[in-house]
């Protein structure tokens, strides 16, 4: 049973792995780590990569592993981008770096999270302040995005890249935490987790905690309730109409649905995407929908003054299109006698719903597929 203050810690610290066996997915980069802690001796290291992927978590962890008992005197944790400028950054790192441990003969650690936030000044200014402590320290700077980093300090480092996790390794960890905290959630739930973390770790341990709080028992319907995302039943109802219904009808079916259920633009243009991608239309029709599917979002998102309505009618269009350019794909193909299958099947869901209608009209005979040289006729409703 957890006492009272193990209530009150966050499951992202909670559950926060101490030793560098427990970090998942990060395979090449822990092996690495574990050669320097064997060796007892770490380079300047400069961590990069999204957020929730475990930069923190594997330097702390490698930290504990290197100095033992000695750990929290030997290392200080620092936000570069601290508010108070890089002056009060440097004179925290002076005192910490000027004092030896009579404890330990290992350098210390210096831990810079945030260093992409930092301006360039600050950043020459920190390269003199790598360069001073050296004998003494050793430094690990983190960001998200390695570019924003002056080259003159990433070539005093070793790069390492962490990567979005994978979603079994997401999986495993979130289903560990259920059973730990005697939570109910059924496995669908817990997938529907994983995707919406998009292999960030943080946000899925923080989905599942502020699922908890708000129902009894986690399911799917709460997990999208609680994030307020589109429901994929509300995503596979956008699709239907908007491939398979008349112009005028599927714009207005679909921005009702939109109006009724609250639904953002971008979660909407992210959710066709997600399906986009796994569908099996012929590629050059995919090409051009991806294309104005990256146009939209980012026009819903960054695009200054972009009228909502407008980019919501684009992306129905941009639906429509796709239908009448697969049709003009499928006529072609049939009277070439091409009988690549001209479906448009969500593999991963094995779900041929989306197109009922898509393909009416255009349809091959699958079940002779490459079989037969004769010339096919297309189908009638
Ligand atoms: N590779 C990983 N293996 C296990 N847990 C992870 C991993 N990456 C992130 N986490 C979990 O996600 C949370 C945030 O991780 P953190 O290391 O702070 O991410 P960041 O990359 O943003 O520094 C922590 O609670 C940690 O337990
Ligand atoms: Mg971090």
């Amino acid at each position: 049973m957890a006492d009272k203050t193990d209530q009150q810690i966050p499951w992202v610290e909670k559950y926060r792995p101490k030793a560098l066996v427990e970090i998942v997915s990060q395979e090449s980069t822990i092996k690495l780590m574990k050669k320097f802690v064997e060796n007892g001796n770490l380079p300047h290291l400069l961590f990069h990569g999204p957020p929730g992927t475990g930069k923190t978590t594997t330097i702390l962890a490698c930290a504990r592993e290197l100095y033992g008992k000695m750990f929290p005197q030997m290392t200080l944790e620092l936000n570069a981008s601290d508010d108070r400028g890089i002056d009060t950054v440097r004179t925290q790192i002076k005192t910490f770096a000027e004092t030896r441990s009579i404890q330990s003969q290992l350098p210390k650690l210096i831990i810079l999270d945030e260093c992409d936030a930092m301006i360039k000044e600050a950043q020459f200014a920190l390269r003199r302040v790598v360069e001073m402590y050296s004998s003494n320290a050793r430094f690990c700077l983190i960001c998200n995005y390695v570019s924003r980093i002056i080259p003159a300090l990433q070539s005093r480092c070793t790069k390492m890249r962490f990567t979005p996790l994978d979603p079994e390794a997401v999986f495993g960890r979130i289903m560990n935490v259920v059973h730990a905290e005697k939570i109910r959630c059924n496995e669908e739930a817990c997938k529907s987790i994983v995707n919406l973390s998009g292999g960030d770790m943080r946000k899925a341990l923080n989905t599942l905690e502020s699922v908890h709080m708000a129902y009894e028992t986690i399911t799917v319907d709460a997990v999208y309730a609680t994030l307020g995302k589109p429901h994929p039943r509300e995503m596979q109802q956008f699709l239907e109409v908007s491939l398979n219904k008349p112009y005028e009808e599927a714009v207005d079916t679909c921005w009702r649905q939109k109006q009724a259920g609250m639904l953002s633009l971008s979660d909407l243009v992210v959710g066709v995407h997600d399906r986009v991608v796994r569908l099996d239309l012929p590629i050059p029709v995919k090409c051009v929908l991806l294309d104005r599917l990256a146009q939209i979002a980012y026009n819903a998102t960054k695009g200054v003054g972009s009228d909502e309505r407008v980019q919501f009618v684009a992306l129905v269009a941009a639906l429509q299109e796709c239908r009448v350019s697969t049709m003009k794909v499928a006529a072609i193909a049939v009277q070439a006698g091409i009988f690549r299958p001209l479906t448009a099947i969500d593999k991963d869901n094995n779900n041929d719903e989306i197109v009922v209608g898509l393909l009416k009209g255009a349809q091959v005979d699958l079940d002779n597929e490459g079989k037969t040289e004769s010339k096919k006729e297309m189908t009638k409703d």
